[in-house]
């Protein structure tokens, strides 16, 4: 089938490339000009592993291709799918105006019959709007389909091409098999459902994973004051087979652009249709204290934070990708250096983005030895496999007096690392 994707983030692109994957004739449609011109060249604007090979063969097979114009490849294409970005606004609401530009574009620019995708995560009621916009400027026949994405960034690919569901939200038969047709190389469980109801699956799917995260950091700080440790307690508890054991990594709480926008956006959704959602509002309030409980624990354990040295590794929200959008790592920094602490840190992939961000205060180093030597404090703020493999030794060798080691992660062994001169604190390893 010939498909348009607009918009190149991680889903856009992750979904084209993908999409021209299993043989479709895909074409990314951006507005950045440098991008689309660097995507072209073969040119990955993300870290995302595996992406770089599959756009590239897809190139090279002429299955994928890009464009800076809508307009240009509008009429080819029986299929679009809007992925623009939905970010948070200072309310908490998602900011539909990309969707609705795109909406808008569609609408001046369409000829003839197109489904046209909702990939994008947005409100429930925005199929509706989507196709009240369109509807403004084509009196022809369209359909609007909410087709949510389920994609973790570091292994999107992945989860492209072996999802654990595909949910199609579809008004008609008609845009239904044809979402079904698109699918139909994907072997996995689909369901079609409504508009409205797949738009609350990925809002609902969002916050449920939140809910456990903030649910399992809760448990962590009662084990904090009862002596028990939470990795037992969540290994124990992810055996029950109704609970299941992912997403009960106790830590400095969830980050990245999807769990903390999604969250608010379903408290403000709900909260608009006069629904009070309390869970939900305790969930943003858990994570939110749970990267504070970090500066807590440094002030205890070092009487004060001014002028001290701390080295924090890690950036990224999480393992395996650049981004540091609502990280929890770059947040701790953040409140750190605003207590005037003297920052060194290292991160795989992610530090040339949080030195666009960062004023002042912070070092960047390329390697994680020289970001820990002389530090008086260690935070490991993201669960990157190559920060589990650190010489430690060589890491309490080179730190200074009190060699405090703050595991935000709990990637560490605690009596292993306490063996070797560190005064451990994990998130819920029991007492200090
Ligand atoms: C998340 C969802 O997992 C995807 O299904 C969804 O498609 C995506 O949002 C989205 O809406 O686009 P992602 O943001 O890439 O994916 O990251 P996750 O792997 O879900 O992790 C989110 C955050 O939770 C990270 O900061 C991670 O460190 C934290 N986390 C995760 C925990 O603290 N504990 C856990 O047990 C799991």
């Amino acid at each position: 089938m010939n498909i348009v994707v607009v918009g190149t983030g991680y889903v856009g692109l992750v979904a084209g490339a993908c999409l021209a994957k299993i043989g479709h004739q895909a074409t990314c449609v951006d507005i950045d000009e440098e991008k689309i011109k660097n995507l072209k060249e073969g040119k990955i604007p993300i870290y995302e592993p595996g992406l770089s090979e599959v756009v590239k063969k897809e190139v090279a097979s002429k299955r994928l291709s890009f464009s800076t114009s809508l307009k240009d490849v509008l009429d080819q294409a029986e299929v679009v799918f809007v992925a623009v970005g939905t970010p948070m606004r200072r309310d908490g609401k998602a900011d539909l105006q990309y969707v609705e530009a795109v909406a808008k574009e569609i609408g001046q620019n369409i000829k003839d019959y197109k489904v046209i995708v909702n990939k994008s995560t947005v409100p429930v009621g925005t199929g509706k709007e989507v196709t009240d916009i369109i509807a403004k400027y084509y009196k022809g026949s369209f359909d609007v389909v909410s087709n949510p994405e389920f994609l973790r960034e570091g292994s999107a690919v992945e989860d492209f091409m072996k999802p654990d569901r595909i949910v199609i939200g579809a008004g008609s038969n008609k845009a239904r098999d044809v979402m079904l047709e698109v699918y139909e190389p994907l072997d996995y469980k689909k369901i079609t459902v409504s508009i409205e109801s797949a738009e609350m699956i990925k809002y609902a799917s969002n916050a449920f994973l939140a809910t456990k995260i903030s649910f399992i950091n809760e448990v962590a700080n009662i084990c904090d004051i009862v002596d028990a440790d939470v990795e037992d307690v969540a290994r124990g508890m992810g055996l029950d087979n109704r609970i299941g054991p992912k997403f009960l990594k106790a830590g400095i709480g969830y980050g990245g652009s999807c769990f903390p926008k999604d969250v608010n956006a379903l408290n403000q959704i709900a909260g608009t249709s006069g629904y009070d959602f309390k869970l939900l509002k305790a969930v943003i309030e858990v994570n939110i204290k749970q990267r504070l409980l970090v500066i807590d624990k440094l002030e205890e354990l070092l009487d004060q934070i001014k002028d001290q040295p701390i080295c924090v590794l890690g950036l990224a929200f999480k393992a395996n990708t650049d981004d540091i959008r609502e990280s929890a790592a770059v947040d701790i920094i953040r409140t750190l250096t605003g207590l005037g602490a003297n920052i060194s840190t290292y991160d795989p992939e992610a530090a040339e983005q949080a030195k666009e961000i960062m004023n002042g205060g912070v070092k960047f180093f390329d390697d994680p030895y020289e970001a820990t030597k002389d530090a008086k404090a260690l935070v490991v703020a993201t669960e990157w496999p190559e920060f589990k493999k650190l010489d430690y030794k060589k890491v309490a060798s080179l730190m200074a007096n009190p060699k405090i080691l703050i595991d935000g992660r709990n990637i560490l062994e605690p009596e292993e690392m306490r063996k070797l001169g560190f005064k451990y604190v994990g998130v819920g390893r029991g007492k200090l």
